[in-house]
């Protein structure tokens, strides 16, 4: 093998978009997958590929000190490309503590066994931390963009443990001299994404008539990116990026909420052959999520410069695509939403 990754949250809706890339474009790579199978993982994400002879999959949680320093042994890691978390805002918002363990703790004690794993041997390493635009604040409406030098400002509990685990691995390379990148990227759409998030959530409640809940006035803006092209530029800097370095990563694709729903609805409801406006009666202003963060928008700049990435895909051909899989994998999305794949687990693991 030319390479040996352990790739986190591969279980995951980016992760898996992640693992399936590498698998199937570096087959003298072994992958190997570590996830906790939290709420959010499934491995129906990876059906595809779960028989590929360069993938494994690790049940386990990054907390696990031991687990993490097993895995480096038994597998040789040298590269790390770091995607578990708890990635929800308003689950973070009622319950912060599990944040603060998996997205801290948890990536502390990754970097604790890639630090035994590693030391005095960096050469030809990597730790990849995947974060979030979310650390740098809300910018004002009337203009402005995050680049990599934005000072760090994170309102939410998510945006607070994302922080606090950026902090942590440039400390290891500043301290320790691990090599390590951290990216930092805008909101991801797509195939596979937890029904929680306002995209699939939002997909499959006009599917199902029932009412779309818009936070405040629907007036907060975000950055949307494919997650193809997310990992297409994860891809691009785990092999060229420079050590110590950050990057941002966004689709220059800022819209506001309430345009974004809008489209879901005329798309969806184009798709199930149903009048123009039909859904619209669906909309639903609701009490704002608290500490709500206005707008976001990234400026990737950097990244296009340096390495010669660019999203590669107009939006509203994603929206096209992310509608179209949504409505043809009903039965991905029902597993979900019935709690189906919570039994799948329970078959072969015992349960959460
Ligand atoms: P997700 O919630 O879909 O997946 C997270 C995965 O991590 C799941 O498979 C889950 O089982 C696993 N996991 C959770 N806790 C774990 C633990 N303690 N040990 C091992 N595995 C654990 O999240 P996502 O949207 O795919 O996000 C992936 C990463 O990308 C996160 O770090 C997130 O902060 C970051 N990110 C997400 C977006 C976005 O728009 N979704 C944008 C920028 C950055
Ligand atoms: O910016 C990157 C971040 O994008 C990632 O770090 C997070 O992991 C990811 O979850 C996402 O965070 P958001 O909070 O922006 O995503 P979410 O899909 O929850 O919400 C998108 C916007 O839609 C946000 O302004 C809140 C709003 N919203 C969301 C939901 C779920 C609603 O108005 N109604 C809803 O029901």
């Amino acid at each position: 093998m030319k390479r040996s990754i352990l790739i986190t949250g591969g279980a995951g809706f980016i992760g898996s978009h992640v693992v399936r890339l590498f698998v199937r474009k570096y087959p003298d790579y072994r992958i190997v997958n570590l996830d906790k199978l939290t709420y959010a993982g499934n491995l129906a994400n990876l059906s595809d590929i779960e028989q590929a002879p360069n993938y494994t999959f690790v049940r386990g949680d990054i907390c696990d000190l031991e687990l993490m320093r097993e895995l480096f042994r038994r597998y040789a890691i040298d590269g790390v490309i770091h995607l578990a978390a708890e990635s929800h805002v308003d689950r973070s918002i009622h319950d912060p503590f599990t944040f603060a363990r998996t997205n801290v703790m948890g990536t502390l004690t990754l970097l604790q066994a890639a630090r035994e794993a590693w030391e005095n041997a960096w050469e030809g390493k990597l730790f990849y931390h995947i974060s979030t635009d979310e650390v740098y604040g809300a910018l004002p409406a009337s203009g402005g963009l995050f680049s990599e030098t934005t000072r760090y400002d994170p309102h939410s509990p998510y945006s607070a443990s994302k922080a606090s685990s950026d902090h942590f691995v440039r400390a290891c390379h500043d301290t320790y001299g691990m090599p390590t990148v951290v990216t930092n990227c805008s909101n991801n759409y797509g195939p596979y994404q937890f029904p929680e998030k306002l995209i699939p959530l939002f997909i499959n409640n006009i599917r199902h008539r029932r009412p779309l809940p818009v936070y405040g006035r629907g007036e907060n803006v975000r950055d949307w990116l494919y997650v193809e092209d997310h990992a297409r530029a994860i891809d691009l800097i785990f092999h060229r990026g420079h050590p110590g370095e950050t990057y941002n990563i966004g689709g220059f694709n800022e819209w506001r909420n309430i345009d974004l729903v809008r489209l879901l609805v005329r798309t969806v409801d184009r798709m199930l052959g149903n009048p123009e406006g039909y859904s619209e009666e669906l909309i639903t202003f609701v009490t704002d999520r608290p500490g709500h963060d206005l707008r976001y928008a990234i400026d990737s700049s950097k990244l296009h410069r340096e390495l010669g990435w660019e999203p590669s895909l107009q939006f509203e051909e994603g929206i096209e695509r992310t509608v179209r899989w949504y409505l043809d994998h009903q039965e991905w999305m029902d597993n979900i939403t019935s709690g189906e794949y919570e039994k799948y687990y329970e078959a072969m693991y015992g349960g959460r």
